[in-house]
């Protein structure tokens, strides 16, 4: 076993961190923390987890669930094909009677790609499969000294190979979870921790000064920049919503009346708002998702008589918002008026 695979071992057996979906190998568990660990940092992954353990403890529960259930439970987490995927794969498992234990099997499963496949098969099987991950990037890149742009397909091939060589057969959940947290604890992005690292003997970047420009990364996509402008219907006590459908940003999730136009501009408002009061709540709100930049003015429509909307709006009371999955952007209203 190559010095660079022992080091990451002990130094995860000694400073790993101690984390509840580790103390199980249930591969429910385990997949259902990878799931909510794909685009969600770890302190504010962990209670969601807990929750959806509490409420869920296997995959014949979650696939007995409504799919608002799911999508109530992931709100706030962002990302929310998630949790649809999540909802969908926990059908899977019930409908093959148990977690596949397999890389290909696991692979299959709704939601789950090469990463998430290689993560909980070591971790909950023992499978000999290397995880990659920008954390895997970076701490190889600068261990090795290697310069290819991330992004790219040779980078995949190149580092892929490299971390697969590197996994030890007996402990590939632990070396993988080991490259994990060093990346997250020592290796890290930004002043990472080289007069301490265990690694710093061997670590070529550091050698040659290349640490701060190691990883190399190629262009991003460009941001767009959307601008919307939701109003929030009130009348005797209900409100209306409608969910959204498939094609842009926030599939099945509920909103109100959205306008979206360009920059600076006012949106071409519905001419029956001139039968009730508007008010302004708040301008200029940020929001980002990834590769989008979203601004939005929140308004507050008041009138005795409901307004003529179109037919997939839906009015409930508003004290039975809670039930329905919302973008953050909604909740952010909310909370100005609630
Ligand atoms: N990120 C994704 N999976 C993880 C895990 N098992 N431990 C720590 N961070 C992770």
């Amino acid at each position: 076993m190559e010095n660079f695979t022992e080091i990451i071992l002990g130094w995860y057996d000694a400073c790993g961190r101690d984390l509840p979906w580790r103390r199980t190998r249930d591969p429910y568990a385990v997949w259902l923390s990878e799931i909510i660990l794909q685009q969600t940092r770890i302190a504010q992954g962990t209670a969601y987890w807990e929750r959806f353990m509490a409420r869920f403890p296997d995959a014949a529960s979650l696939a007995a669930a409504s799919e608002d259930e799911v999508l109530r439970l992931w709100e706030g987490l962002g990302y929310y094909s998630r949790a649809r995927n999540l909802h969908a794969a926990a059908r899977q498992i019930a409908d093959l009677g148990a977690f596949p234990d397999t890389f290909e099997g696991i692979r299959a499963l709704k939601g789950i790609g090469d990463y998430t496949a290689a993560a909980i098969g070591s971790i909950a099987f023992g499978l000999p499969a290397a995880v990659v991950d920008g954390n895997v990037y970076r701490v190889l890149s600068r261990h090795y000294g290697i310069d290819t742009p991330v992004g790219t397909s040779a980078a995949a091939k190149q580092f892929r190979a490299l971390a697969q060589s590197l996994l030890p057969p007996e402990r590939p959940g632990d070396f993988n979870q080991g490259m994990m947290d060093f990346g997250a604890l020592v290796c890290t992005p930004r002043n990472p921790a080289c007069p301490t690292c265990p690694l710093r003997e061997s670590c070529v970047a550091r050698q040659s000064g290349r640490v701060e420009s190691l990883p190399v990364k190629k262009a991003g996509p460009a941001v767009t920049e959307r601008y919307f402008t939701l109003i929030y219907l009130r009348c005797g006590g209900h409100t209306a919503i409608r969910r959204r459908g498939s094609g842009d940003i926030w599939q099945g999730l509920w909103e109100p009346l959205l306008l979206e136009h360009g920059e600076g501009e006012t949106p071409q408002l519905p001419a029956w708002t001139a039968a009730g009061t508007l008010r302004k709540l708040k301008g200029g709100v940020k929001h980002a998702l990834t590769h989008r930049l979203l601004t939005a003015d929140f308004y507050l429509f008041e009138s005795g008589e409901r307004p003529p909307l179109p037919g997939e709006f839906r009015w409930i009371e508003e004290n039975e918002l809670d039930a329905y999955g919302k973008p953050r952007l909604f909740e952010l209203l909310l909370a100005e008026l609630f």
